[in-house]
């Protein structure tokens, strides 16, 4: 009798699991089409190849116990369930978040077919779905979702809360901080998470009720759509007495990169009389580790290093380098998502997309 009960929680679970993504899809087909290529969607050991690289080398693996999941798959522990990685219900159900030194905790809400979201305009809102015919029954309007209740009164939607239950921090079983977005990302309506990584892109945000244009959900970040932040990222030139110097602008709440396995570099090349020459290369990372030399993150007890450009920083960067006119100086801010030095150690030296460096903004400066 136990068995067969435990064999139906988990096929219903499955089915859900599997189907959940097309239901939305009939209603919101490109919010759908955007999610099934962002780093949420994949970021199971399944999907995402670093996120599994370091799970392989992590000493929890052997003892079989997921504890990833918290964030990386919070569905629960089933083969299927990991595989779902995070889920439209996943962000839509959160109604709190509990704070803890470890990691914070998003509470989900029972109700499962209610969702939270947030719409300006509507803030005092719960939408239950109703037609609503008008005198003579001659025009019918509907009004909320055929599918679900919304939920517009949670200021967590706003304000980009319901991101840092996952996003806030993380320490090692040391008690050691791996990694951190600060809090003030997440406190004003007008600049936050949701309005920098969901910006209001072309294309309505149901096929029912017709929108202009719809929270972008493919979550622009290091991985995916990296250009859509370029923006937030300022790139100056300026002449100085012994050659020049470049400001690197970070309008980010948060570390220019926040996880410890990237590198930032801030590369110039003078273009002089038709010829490329490279000017030196500056590297800005966080290197954590044991006792000051760099080790992998569960090890970890100290930060051996931190030229990560930080929130709301501009970094000025001095060269020598005397300018002529007619120069061109072609100055390109970018990152490796694994930092070279590491990808052998994670067995991943031999993922050519891993070695590519991404340019995050480059800029042409010509000096008259
Ligand atoms: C049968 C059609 C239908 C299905 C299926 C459906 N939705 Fe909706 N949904 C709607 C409509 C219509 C609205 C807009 C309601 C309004 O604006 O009054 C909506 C609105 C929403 C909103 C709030 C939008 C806002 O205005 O901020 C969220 C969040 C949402 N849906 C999530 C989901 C998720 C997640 C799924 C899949 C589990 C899903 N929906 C399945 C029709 C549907
Ligand atoms: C408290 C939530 C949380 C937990 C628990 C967690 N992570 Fe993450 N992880 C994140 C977030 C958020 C990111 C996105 C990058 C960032 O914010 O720095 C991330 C990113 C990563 C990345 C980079 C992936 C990429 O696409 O480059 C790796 C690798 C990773 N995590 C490994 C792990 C491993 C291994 C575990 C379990 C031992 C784990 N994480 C547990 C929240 C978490
Ligand atoms: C349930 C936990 C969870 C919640 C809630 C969550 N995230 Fe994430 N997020 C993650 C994890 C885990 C990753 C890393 C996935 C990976 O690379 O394996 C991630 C990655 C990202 C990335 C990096 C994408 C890329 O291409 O590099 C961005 C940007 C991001 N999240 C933004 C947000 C925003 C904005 C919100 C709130 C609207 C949010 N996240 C809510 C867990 C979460
Ligand atoms: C002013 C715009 C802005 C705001 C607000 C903002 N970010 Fe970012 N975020 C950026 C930029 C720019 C990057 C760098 C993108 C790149 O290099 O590809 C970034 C990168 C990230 C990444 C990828 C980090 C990595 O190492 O892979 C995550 C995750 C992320 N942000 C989460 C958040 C969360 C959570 C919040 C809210 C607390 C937030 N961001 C607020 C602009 C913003
Ligand atoms: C990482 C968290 C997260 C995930 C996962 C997520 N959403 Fe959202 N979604 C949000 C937030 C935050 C908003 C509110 C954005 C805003 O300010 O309008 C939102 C808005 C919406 C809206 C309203 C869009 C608009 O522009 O009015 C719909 C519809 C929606 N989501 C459906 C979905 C569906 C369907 C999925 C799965 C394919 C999904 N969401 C996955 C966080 C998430």
């Amino acid at each position: 009798m136990k068995k067969i009960l435990v064999f139906t929680a988990i096929a219903s679970s499955l089915l859900f699991a599997k189907s959940e993504m097309q239901t939305c899809k009939k209603c919101h087909p490109l919010i759908v089409e955007e999610f099934q290529n962002s780093m949420h969607k994949k970021s199971s050991f399944y999907d995402d190849e670093i996120h599994r690289a370091v799970w392989n080398k992590h000493p929890s693996k052997e003892k079989g116990d997921y504890s990833c999941a918290k964030c990386h798959a919070p569905h629960g522990t089933s083969e299927e369930e990991i595989q779902q990685g995070i889920s439209c219900s996943t962000c839509h159900t959160i109604q709190n978040i509990e704070h803890h030194a470890q990691s914070d905790s998003n509470i989900y809400s029972k109700e499962s077919k209610t969702f939270f979201s947030a719409e300006q305009g509507r803030e005092s809102q719960k939408v239950t779905y109703k037609q609503e015919s008008s005198f003579f029954g001659l025009n019918k309007t509907t009004v909320g979702s055929p599918y679900h209740d919304i939920d517009y009164t949670n200021e967590k939607f706003y304000t980009g809360q319901v991101c840092m239950g996952c996003h806030s921090h993380r320490q090692n079983s040391q008690g050691f901080t791996l990694c951190k977005t600060e809090e003030s990302g997440a406190k004003h309506r007008e600049n936050n998470c949701i309005t920098c990584h969901m910006p209001k892109i072309k294309g309505s945000a149901t096929t029912i009720r017709k929108t202009q244009k719809h929270a972008f959900h493919g979550f622009a970040g290091a991985r995916h759509n990296p250009k859509m932040l370029a923006e937030h990222v300022g790139l100056d030139f300026e002449k100085t007495k012994n050659g020049f110097s470049i400001a690197v602008e970070n309008k980010a709440p948060h570390d220019l990169l926040t996880h410890p396995l990237r590198t930032v570099e801030l590369r110039v090349n003078l273009i002089r009389g038709g010829k490329t020459v490279p000017l030196k290369t500056n590297s800005f990372a966080k290197t954590i580790g044991y006792d000051n030399k760099p080790s992998m993150p569960w090890l970890a007890n100290s930060v051996v290093s931190d030229t990560m450009i930080k929130a709301d920083e501009k970094k000025i960067v001095a060269y020598d380098t005397a300018l002529h006119s007619g120069d061109t100086l072609e100055v390109q801010l970018g990152y490796y998502i694994v930092s070279p030095e590491v990808l052998k150690d994670l067995n991943l030296d031999t993922q050519d997309e891993l070695k590519k460096f991404t340019i995050l903004k480059q800029r042409y400066f010509t000096i008259e």
